[in-house]
């Protein structure tokens, strides 16, 4: 998979060289291509941003330097790129839409600082490629770079080749199957005592149908506590006659 990443702070992108997606990196499974936006800004102080027409606070970012920016990496692969505009206004980031993205073969970001982006950037490539507003959560934040490291940490995971063992992502939160719906419960490794503190017993037990009915209350007790929205979206035929009595 191609990403490219355009930002007037490249150094913030620093950490996709480390970690999960450095080693994607490392094996080919991602090629990860940071731009400079200022690259494309020509006047000497290198000028992105503009105040807003109709007044308000803060500035906006100027659609020359995107253009010539998105034109060029659009030029120099081979098909069409999907474009994730990272913005507090955005549909929400999801585990799906993690997959989805997961499945392209080419990703173009482009986070924004200030205010945003001239309207007409996004209308423009709109026209011809898929482009996806998306927000990470319901806070602002300084600019649209975090996003993108969260994004791409989401979506590098689910790569072909890229976590350790494949199985790892099977029981995710949020990841589709059995427990679909259902936050992913506690998790014990050794020593068996710490600080006072044991392991539950069924965990010792070698018997995999009580640790599998274990693992899926002490889910469904977690989901109820921390996310009860999700218990109400969920299909009411992935409960049982137990999960009532939680
Ligand atoms: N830029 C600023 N805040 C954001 C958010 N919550 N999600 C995506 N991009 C953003």
């Amino acid at each position: 998979m191609r990403l490219d990443v355009v930002t007037i702070f490249p150094e913030y992108l620093e950490p996709l060289n480390v970690s999960l997606v450095g080693k994607a990196r490392a094996r080919g499974r991602l090629d990860v291509r940071v731009h400079d936006l200022r690259a494309w800004a020509h006047d000497k102080h290198n000028t992105v941003d503009d105040t807003p027409y109709g007044g308000g606070p803060g500035m906006v970012m100027k659609p020359e330097p995107w253009g010539e920016a998105l034109d060029s990496i659009i030029e120099s692969g081979e098909g069409r790129p999907v474009i994730v505009v990272p913005t507090p206004s955005g549909r929400p980031f999801t585990q799906e839409l993690a997959v989805e993205l997961s499945e392209k073969p080419w990703l173009v970001f482009t986070p924004a600082r200030y205010e945003g982006i001239d309207r007409r950037v996004i209308e423009e490539y709109g026209d011809r490629l898929d482009v996806r507003e998306v927000s990470i959560g319901d806070y602002v934040l300084a600019g649209g770079e975090a996003p993108v490291l969260v994004m791409v940490e989401a979506i590098a995971r689910l790569l072909p080749g890229v976590l350790g063992n494949a199985e790892s992502h099977r029981d995710d939160s949020f990841a589709p199957g059995a427990m679909a719906d259902l936050l992913e419960g506690p998790v014990y490794t050794k020593p068996p005592e710490w600080r006072g503190r044991g392991i539950p017993d069924v965990l010792l037990s070698g018997h995999h149908g009580k640790i599998a009915r274990w693992r899926r209350d002490e889910a469904f007790r977690r989901t109820v506590r921390n996310r009860p929205d999700l218990i109400e979206r969920a299909d009411p035929a992935a409960f049982d006659k137990k999960d009532r009595e939680i």
